[in-house]
């Protein structure tokens, strides 16, 4: 099976998880497009979704689900969305679509997080994928000497603006091993919009596929 074959498996395993609630929280990225097209075949049971993306939303209007405003919903029964690495905790990075800061706020406001991925995702100590930092522009060089000081290496992703208008610095070279200080030592650095890091909010539910099989964690 192909890396997108099992992305797509595991995107449609998630279906069960959204039986019945009227309003999804839906992230971003090639797992959750998938199950975005998957939400299309159901849209008539539900009343819509709230985006964490301009991608996501783009293709979310496409199938004809309806996106709302966070503002307007408030808490959301479940979130759906892809990461970049897991750990055993269930704690993740994400942001290499570059949506972290919104996937973190609908994270921070759903009551269930259903993380899907491929099984390629799974790592025992997360750092292996470069760690990204959405920043205010004018904060970029600042913030990247700050990476250097905890021991990363960064590199700015050049001609990628977010949604939010800001610059991201990928850090490389972080072997994070404890996820949540590292989480409150970065977001403690001025200009930092947010860290990929999620682990004071991480995954309550990780579904991963692995050949054939689908693995809850
Ligand atoms: C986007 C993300 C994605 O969830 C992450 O990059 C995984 O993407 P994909 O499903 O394409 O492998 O965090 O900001």
């Amino acid at each position: 099976m192909t890396q997108d074959e099992l992305k797509q498996k595991v995107a449609y395993a998630a279906l069960k998880y959204v039986k019945d609630v009227p309003i999804i929280g839906v992230g971003t990225g090639s797992t959750v497009n998938h199950f975005i097209n998957y939400l299309a075949d159901i849209k008539a049971d539900i009343e819509g979704a709230v985006s964490s993306s301009e991608g996501s939303t783009a293709l979310l209007r496409k199938v004809g689900i309806p996106v709302f405003d966070l503002n307007a919903v408030g808490t959301i029964e479940v979130y759906v969305d892809g990461a970049d690495e897991i750990n055993p905790l269930k704690q993740l990075i994400k942001g290499g679509g570059g949506a972290l800061t919104r996937e973190k706020i609908i994270a921070a406001a759903s009551k269930t997080f259903v993380c899907i991925a491929d099984g390629s995702k799974c790592v025992d100590i997360l750092g292996a994928f470069p760690l990204p930092v959405e920043v205010v522009p004018m904060a970029r060089s600042f913030v990247a000497r700050e990476m250097v000081k905890l021991g990363g290496q960064p590199v700015w992703r050049e001609n990628f603006i977010t949604d939010n208008h800001n610059h991201i610095l990928d850090v490389h070279n972080l072997s994070i091993m404890e996820p949540i200080k590292l989480e409150q030592t970065i977001n403690n650095i001025t200009g930092v919009v947010a860290v990929g890091i999620f682990g004071m909010r991480p995954a309550d539910v990780v579904l991963v596929s692995k050949g054939d099989e689908i693995v809850t964690l």
